[in-house]
């Protein structure tokens, strides 16, 4: 029954893949001057959600939940810079490869490793900050303490002292005082993250939320804790998010969840690259490691 599901779809996204590429070409035809590559890399893979000139805009946008960047301002969310800054290339190639979990941003693993390097590059194009703003430093991750119980309880303690209550709740769940009508910085409204769901959107892993404590989420009413906790302290956060996230999100087909569902159908190179391992899976070297997809990948074959 599953193996029927599975085969299904992948005659549907081949069908639809082809309608895609149509739609592409007609698309891509109106340019004038030979693009580069990261250019036509970013049109034919990028664009339906994030739009042609990287305002967020592409044709897709409307339907999506959480809506595709606006490149134009340089903000981005998820960085290992300080609050405020740009990102450093490796973060922008971070979510490339990894995509972001729960939204239609699909890691893009139909790339190889250079096609990714230059999407990177053409997508820092459309902000005048990268010419102008020197290369931040990105903030230190130091190696995380042993958990223990003790360390959970300060991270307990640490989690309302800090104020995260007022926005992801008492306990966690994304209803706390502060929590109704937040707005980011593009207009759209935005709920405090359940932290008893797990994926998280930038990654699961203590290192992951260890970085976007430290970091904040520009762009997001979530701050920056770099300068109010100690790396002791932000260390004790995140065991003590680790020990509340103990539910899943709930799955739709293949184990997708929330708007990776609509990024499937409208992003089938990548859904079909998540599915069958994937180009950039094979050629990444180890060095770069893609977990996210590993984890969406677990989930779509049933773990
Ligand atoms: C199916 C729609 C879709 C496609 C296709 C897509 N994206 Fe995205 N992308 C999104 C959405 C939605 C977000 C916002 C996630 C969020 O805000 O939580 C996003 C976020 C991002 C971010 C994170 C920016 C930040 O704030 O840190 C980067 C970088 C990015 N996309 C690059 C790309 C590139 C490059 C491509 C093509 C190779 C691409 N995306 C293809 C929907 C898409
Ligand atoms: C003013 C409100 C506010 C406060 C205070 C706040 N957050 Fe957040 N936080 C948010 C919002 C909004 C998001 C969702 C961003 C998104 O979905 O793009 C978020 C997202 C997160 C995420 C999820 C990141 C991911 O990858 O999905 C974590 C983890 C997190 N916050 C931890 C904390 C911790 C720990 C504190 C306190 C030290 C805190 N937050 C304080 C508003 C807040």
């Amino acid at each position: 029954m599953k193996r029927a599901i599975l085969i299904c779809s992948v005659v549907l996204l081949i069908g639809g893949l082809s309608a895609y590429q149509s739609y592409y070409r007609s698309y891509a035809g109106e340019a004038q001057a030979a693009p580069t590559a990261g250019e036509r890399i970013y049109l034919e893979n990028c664009a339906a959600c994030h739009g042609e000139r990287g305002d967020g805009k592409g044709p897709e946008a409307d339907r999506l939940k959480t809506k595709p960047r606006d490149f134009t301002e340089g903000i981005y969310k998820f960085r290992s810079t300080a609050s405020g800054s740009l990102p450093l290339d490796e973060d922008i190639f971070r979510i490339i490869s990894r995509g972001v979990r729960t939204t239609s941003m699909l890691a893009q693993l139909h790339l190889s490793e250079t096609e990714r390097w230059a999407a990177t590059e053409y997508i820092k194009t459309f902000s005048q900050r990268f010419k102008t703003e020197k290369t931040p430093e990105p903030v230190s991750i130091p190696n995380p303490p042993q958990p223990d119980t003790e360390l959970v309880a300060l991270g307990q303690r640490m989690y309302t002292d800090a104020g995260c209550n007022q926005c992801h709740g008492s306990d966690g769940k994304g209803d706390g005082t502060s929590a109704k009508e937040l707005k980011d910085d593009w207009g759209e409204p935005i709920a405090p993250t359940d932290l008893t769901l797990k994926p998280f959107k930038s990654g699961s892993d203590p290192g992951d939320l260890y970085r976007t404590i430290s970091t904040g989420l520009n762009g997001t009413p979530m701050p920056s804790y770099g300068g109010v906790l100690t790396p002791q302290e932000r260390w004790s956060v995140v065991f003590y998010i680790l020990s509340i996230a103990t539910r899943e999100r709930p799955r739709a087909m293949m184990g997708l969840v929330g708007d990776e569902v609509q990024g499937m159908r409208i992003d089938m190179r990548a859904a079909m690259a998540g599915m069958m391992g994937g180009r950039g899976m094979r050629d990444r070297g180890g060095g770069m490691m893609d977990r996210n997809m590993r984890d969406m990948m677990k989930d779509m074959m049933g773990r």
